[in-house]
């Protein structure tokens, strides 16, 4: 066996030889998740303007659910599946102790929870937020590298939260589909339509090209022939795979478009913005 080799490398935080801009793509990503962070924050406190939805308009009074629009039912995506707590027949079977809740706090748990176990995020806010690393052959802060243990452990859930992740792939479906149908029992769809759908496609490269996902399907396989069972997860697993080798950009422009999908939604419900419809409607 061969001696494990120290390469000789700088001293005190920050110190390196290296000569590129490495510091740049930590900084980059610690601002990127440092905004997604604080806006989901923000709206995840908010009690209303996420359904652009003529059935409550902004005259329901300071819990204003959604406000009116033209008919048609685009529900932000940080806010679906839709829980309401509270009373006055609007809400759904939440005990009284928790109607402080806003609706998105009932669920960002799971996206939340998926995004923060995911293997590429945790190499992405580890170096950008702790210095653990800060970057390869840069020195960091702190000597000690334990890995993720004790209460790193917790990274391990991501499994299980990927199945939740799964779960939401119907739901948010559901959501293009339930903007499509307008008041009065019409059909039709607008820009809020497209916007939801594209959020679904990203989500769903996402999720699909998760490494838990890939193992799920194709770990503990050992024959990929004999059965069209055996072929269906081979072509599955292919396909994880090659969305898996895209899995940094997955995981970045899904999160900066569910951000702007609810944003999208918030804008048109203080009027900022209108949700033009393409076809159909009222
Ligand atoms: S590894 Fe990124 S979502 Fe599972």
């Amino acid at each position: 066996m061969g001696e494990a080799v120290k390469l000789p490398m700088r001293r005190g935080f920050g110190a390196t030889d290296r000569i590129d801009a490495w510091w740049k793509g930590p900084t980059a990503m610690a601002i990127y998740l440092g905004i997604m962070v604080a806006y989901s924050t923000w709206r995840g406190f908010m009690e209303a303007d996420f359904w652009i939805f003529s059935e409550f308009g902004r005259s329901a009074g300071v819990q204003t659910m959604a406000i009116e629009n033209q008919g048609s039912h685009v529900l932000s995506p940080l806010f679906s599946p839709l829980i309401l707590p509270g009373g006055d027949g609007l809400g759904g079977p939440i005990p009284e102790f928790l109607w402080w809740m806003s609706p998105a706090m009932f669920i960002l748990i799971f996206p939340a929870g998926f995004r923060g176990t995911c293997y590429y995020y945790r190499k992405a806010y580890y170096r950008a937020f702790f210095q653990q690393p800060t970057a390869c052959a840069v020195s960091k802060p702190w000597n000690e590298y334990k890995g993720e243990t004790k209460l790193l452990l917790v990274q391990n859930l991501h499994r299980y939260f990927m199945y939740a992740a799964l779960a939401y792939l119907p739901i948010l479906s559901y959501d293009v589909l339930l903007s499509t149908h307008f008041e009065g029992g019409s059909w039709g769809f607008s820009v809020g339509t497209l916007v939801l759908a594209l959020n679904v496609i990203l989500l769903t490269g996402y999720t699909i090209g998760c490494h838990a996902f890939r193992h799920l399907v194709g770990g503990g396989s050992n024959d990929w022939t004999s059965s069209g069972l055996a072929r269906f997860k081979y072509k599955l697993w292919s396909f994880s795979t090659y969305l898996n080798t895209h899995h940094k950009e997955w995981a970045l422009y899904s999160l900066f478009w569910v951000m702007f999908a609810d944003f999208y939604i918030y804008a048109c419900t203080m009027g900022w913005w209108t949700d033009i419809v393409l076809w159909g409607g009222l």
